[in-house]
């Protein structure tokens, strides 16, 4: 028996990612750069119509245009299965819901021609009237049955208007977040080859297993007839945690041509295809005590649907377990338009509810001349005000205690536009983060092979998080040894099934399966020589995912923000941030940091940037490009400081760990919506805080 010395604790030690050489040296595969034999290049065709149906596809000239294969749209596509996500359902019916939409495939030899083809092909329409409008008064809105994934959509505990009534302070304001979209560095592409019956796609998601699920559905397929590949995954954000169209559209012309297709959409068309985050309108009233003990939170939200499918965001969700209060109402409102089909986003509920929630905090603090960071503290709950159940563990305050202390929080004059540097505005602004910290079912497999290595595999993906260095370092502790010595291996639907990375649940979820797969086959190694083809033990987490006790479970944290406003031009600069977060163990401190950094980034693209703006006139996003749609550049973010307090929670996972993938860019927005306010004395409620809604609030006066 090979002899293996025990080795350092890893998981908490800083490492670089495993795959960095590969990344950089340009070896890294992704999913459309797998140059197969006989390649044809798929591009997507989409409608130029708010809403109708497609009357002609003049595929005929189409076909004659050099290199071109094929041409397919809803008159000769292969018919599909429902999987039970009907964005899926491509280039099955004559019916546009919505600009942007799927009306054919061009497949070309080259890449060159399918575009020149796609350029030229002919589309005609019987167009209808669209209804883009999102308003909170919309005569379709309506309740939805539940909102994302599973939540009740309303939640009633006592009598908020009275409650209301009878308080000595209540704040009342309505705030708006706009339609961000997903802008991950790699568009969503796949190769999709068919040997026989047999499918294999290279696919860019956030997780294999999944995808494999609806590609078997959709086609009719046994399981082994499918094989989903994702090595490599340039970013996600939500919007590849479930199959795309281009997985759909490739593998359908692969099984027409005959031979292997690519598809990659391009940025124009994410904006359209891949899920989006509703715009949101929020109602918000908090009444409290003079002292600012709360006695009502009353939270009512709005958003947009397509008619494809609902998706309800769960916006208003974290005003049941955030502070403690007496009475709690918080409701969601749904209307379904002729838009494109909005879905997970980066924090979906939290991020926009948190805006709503932590901004309004913030002007109860001012209300009641109370310290925004005590009153949070004041506010602590013992138990989740929903349910009453307990935390398996909380640290906001400590959060907070840490920041504020890290910040220079102290030293901070609460009144509101007094500071000054040059053309300047300062201020300075804090809002709490949280998000549930939640673990689903995985299976992983762990090899120990004749050389005394170990191989594990388990269908996780790394986005660009550095989730496959983390399981690393989780596998190595788990099995006694140094990393070396361990090669894991993710995003292949053959390993089985496992959670997506998303969620926030990717870490928790995976290292579950492995450390038990770890273990048992340290187990069995002890026990016999290890043969020729090692010894494999794999192990399935149900069970125990089942069996885990009932506990409000979420990750926390304390954000800070301290900005420069020129109220004359409208510009809000942040100058530094700061996050103090608590999400049990951190594995690997040089990822986990980056990943907050990004989330936090994310949040001050969110407070000053991002905003997809609708025409209502032809039913597009204008500004669908990343030249209209700006995202945060280096320019504007300055220095982002992050850290955690050390938690240590055995009630999430035997890890310990909480997920980080969302944290970061919870309660981003509302600290610097905060500071703007400190710096200048006037509320933003509208996100993105845009140089003219700035200036609007700040009327300069009549003199030269
Ligand atoms: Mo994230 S929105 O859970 O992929």
């Amino acid at each position: 028996m090979t002899v293996i010395e025990k080795a350092e604790q890893q998981v908490g030690t800083s490492t670089t990612r495993i795959e960095a050489v590969d990344k950089v040296t340009g070896a890294a595969r992704y999913a459309g750069e797998y140059p197969l034999d006989e390649l044809a290049h798929g591009v997507v065709v989409t409608s130029t119509i708010g809403r109708g149906r497609v009357a002609s596809v003049g595929a005929d000239e189409i076909l004659a245009m050099p290199g071109v294969i094929a041409v397919l749209h809803h008159g000769n596509a292969p018919r599909l299965h429902d999987p039970g996500d009907a964005t899926l359902l491509l280039l099955q019916a004559d019916t546009v819901p919505h600009q942007g939409a799927v009306v054919a495939l061009v497949v070309a030899s080259s890449l060159e021609q399918a575009r020149a083809a796609a350029e030229a092909l002919v589309v005609t329409y019987d167009e209808e009237p669209h209804d883009v409008g999102f308003t909170a008064d919309h005569p379709k809105m309506y309740v939805p049955d539940h909102v994302n994934p599973a939540f009740d959509t309303e939640t009633v505990i006592g009598d908020v208007d009275a409650a209301t009534q009878a308080a000595e302070v209540v704040v009342d304001a309505t705030y708006t977040t706009p339609t961000q979209q997903n802008n991950a560095m790699e568009p969503h592409a796949t190769t999709a080859t068919w040997h026989g019956d047999h499918l294999t796609v290279f696919d860019s998601n956030q997780g294999a297993a999944s995808v494999k699920q609806s590609i078997v559905k959709l086609f009719g397929l046994d399981q082994d007839q499918v094989r989903v590949l994702s090595e490599h995954v340039g970013g996600g954000f939500g919007s590849k945690g479930t199959a795309r169209a281009p997985v759909v559209l490739a593998s359908m012309a692969a099984r027409t041509t005959e031979r292997p297709v690519r598809v990659a959409l391009s940025r124009q068309q994410m904006f359209s295809l891949v899920g989006y985050r509703t715009p949101t309108i929020q109602q918000m009233r908090l009444a409290a005590g003079r002292d600012g003990t709360i006695t009502a939170i009353d939270h009512l939200a709005y958003s947009q649907t397509s008619t494809v499918l609902e998706f309800a965001e769960q916006t208003a969700v974290i005003s049941r377990m955030m502070y403690a209060t007496e009475t709690l109402r918080s409701r969601h409102r749904l209307v379904a338009l002729d838009v494109p089909t909005p879905r997970w986003m980066r924090a979906p509920g939290e991020a926009p509810g948190s805006f709503a929630l932590e901004s309004a905090i913030d002007e109860l603090a001012e209300a009641c001349g109370v310290d925004p960071i005590e009153l949070r503290i004041r506010n602590e709950p013992t138990t989740e005000p929903e349910s009453g159940l307990a935390f398996s563990s909380r640290s906001l305050v400590a959060c907070l205690r840490e920041g504020a202390q890290r910040f220079g929080w102290h030293d901070r004059d609460p009144r509101p536009g007094i500071r000054q540097d040059g053309r300047w505005l300062l201020g300075t602004g804090v809002a709490a983060a949280t998000y549930p910290a939640r673990t689903a079912p995985s299976t992983a497999a762990a090899t120990a092979e004749p050389d005394g290595r170990f191989t594990v595999r388990v269908t996780a993906s790394d986005i660009g998080t550095g989730a496959r260095t983390a399981l690393t370092l989780v596998a190595a502790d788990a099995l006694g040894v140094a990393p070396g010595q361990v090669t894991v291996l993710i995003g292949d639907s053959e390993f089985g099934q496992a959670m997506i990375a998303g969620g926030s649940m990717g870490m928790s979820s995976w290292t579950w399966a492995v450390t038990d797969a770890c273990h048992e086959l340290l187990v069995e190694r002890a026990q016999r020589e290890i043969p020729a083809d090692g010894i494999t033990v794999t192990a399935d987490t149900a069970a125990k995912v089942k069996a885990m006790s009932r506990l409000s479970r979420h990750s926390f944290g304390a954000q800070f923000a301290e900005v420069a406003v020129d109220v004359r031009t409208g510009e809000v600069r942040v100058r530094r941030m700061l996050g103090i977060f608590a999400a049990g163990r951190i594995v690997n401190p040089l990822t986990a940091r980056s990943q907050l950094i990004g989330g936090m980034t994310m949040g001050l693209s969110a407070a000053l940037l991002e905003e997809a703006i609708m025409d209502s006139a032809s039913g597009d996003y204008v500004n669908h490009d990343l030249a209209g749609y700006h995202v945060a550049a280096h320019a504007d973010v300055p220095s982002i400081e992050v850290g955690w307090v050390d938690e240590v929670d055995h009630e999430v996972n035997p890890a310990g760990v909480k997920g980080i993938g969302e944290l970061g860019i919870v309660g981003a927005p509302a600290a610097i919506a905060n500071a703007v306010w400190h710096a200048t004395g006037v509320r933003q409620r509208d996100l993105p805080i845009r140089p003219d809604r700035v200036i609007d609030t700040h009327p300069r006066p009549n003199t030269a």
